[in-house]
């Protein structure tokens, strides 16, 4: 008789491998080589250490892709590059604005390949970044931010950002810019997504400095 036990080990490797195959759409080996570029601001292996710029480690993948290929259709406007000719898509990415003076030198490089792969690496760090401090109760708000960053500031969703652990001064720049980019006439202002602007436009300054707070002294993972 056929002994079949080889085969259906073969068959559970396989089904055990495969969500970490379909996760990883870019290569995170040939993302870790190309991160050396980021280390100095985005520290080893994507645990920021510098006040204000955003930890990368355990960062959500669809997330992270969009949001390089925003900087650097940004960055290549910035450098003159092909402004005349701009596909719908280009359009829509520079609608973001998210273009960073400090982050487009390091951006308008990139190829898709390359915004994967990095893409990939980092979404597969673990993050251990150092507590800023014992964790707070709950502002009121949180409530409504749960509903798309989860419970304790991480998802499942990759088309939304973590944002446990996330740099405090970090997280409060970006609410900001949501909120001046719905306060500013005529649609300017910095860093446009519409479904976060709907939800900072009614919160304080001070709303905005505690909620980042909260967050930013939950464990990132
Ligand atoms: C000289 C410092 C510096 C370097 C080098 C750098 N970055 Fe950044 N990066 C920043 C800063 C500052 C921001 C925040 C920009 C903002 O406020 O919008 C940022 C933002 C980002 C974001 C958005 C994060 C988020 O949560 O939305 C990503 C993704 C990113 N960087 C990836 C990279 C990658 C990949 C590299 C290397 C190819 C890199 N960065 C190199 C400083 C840097
Ligand atoms: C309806 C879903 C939704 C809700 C509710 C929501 N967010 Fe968001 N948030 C998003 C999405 C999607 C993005 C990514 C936007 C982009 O692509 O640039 C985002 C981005 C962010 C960012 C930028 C993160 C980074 O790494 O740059 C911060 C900070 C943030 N949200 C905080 C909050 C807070 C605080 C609340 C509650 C007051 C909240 N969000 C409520 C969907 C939501």
């Amino acid at each position: 008789m056929r002994d079949w036990r080889p085969c259906a080990i073969l068959i559970l490797l396989a089904t055990l491998l495969l969500p970490q195959i379909v996760h990883a759409q870019g290569d995170p080996s040939r993302g870790a080589q190309l991160s050396g570029q980021c280390e100095e601001c985005h520290g080893d292996a994507g645990e920021n250490r510098i006040e204000g710029f955003p930890n990368l480690a355990n960062q959500n993948y669809n997330y992270l892709v969009k949001q390089l290929r925003e900087i650097r259709t940004s960055a290549r406007e910035r450098y003159g590059e092909a402004t005349r000719q701009q596909s719908a898509e280009a359009k829509a990415l520079l609608r973001a604005k998210r273009s960073n003076e400090i982050m487009d030198p390091f951006v308008v490089e990139l190829s898709d390949e390359d915004i994967h792969d990095l893409s990939a690496y980092y979404a597969d760090q673990a993050c251990n970044a150092v507590m800023v401090g014992a964790p707070l109760p709950a502002p009121k708000i949180e409530a409504r931010c749960q509903v798309c960053h989860g419970k304790f500031g991480i998802t499942k969703n990759s088309n939304i950002p973590n944002i446990a652990g996330q740099d405090a001064l970090y997280l409060e720049q970006q609410l900001l810019n949501f909120k001046t980019a719905t306060e500013m006439a005529g649609g300017a202002g910095n860093r446009r997504a519409g479904i976060m602007e709907s939800q900072v436009r009614m919160l304080s300054d001070q709303d905005i400095k505690d909620i980042s707070l909260y967050y930013a002294r939950l464990p990132c993972r």
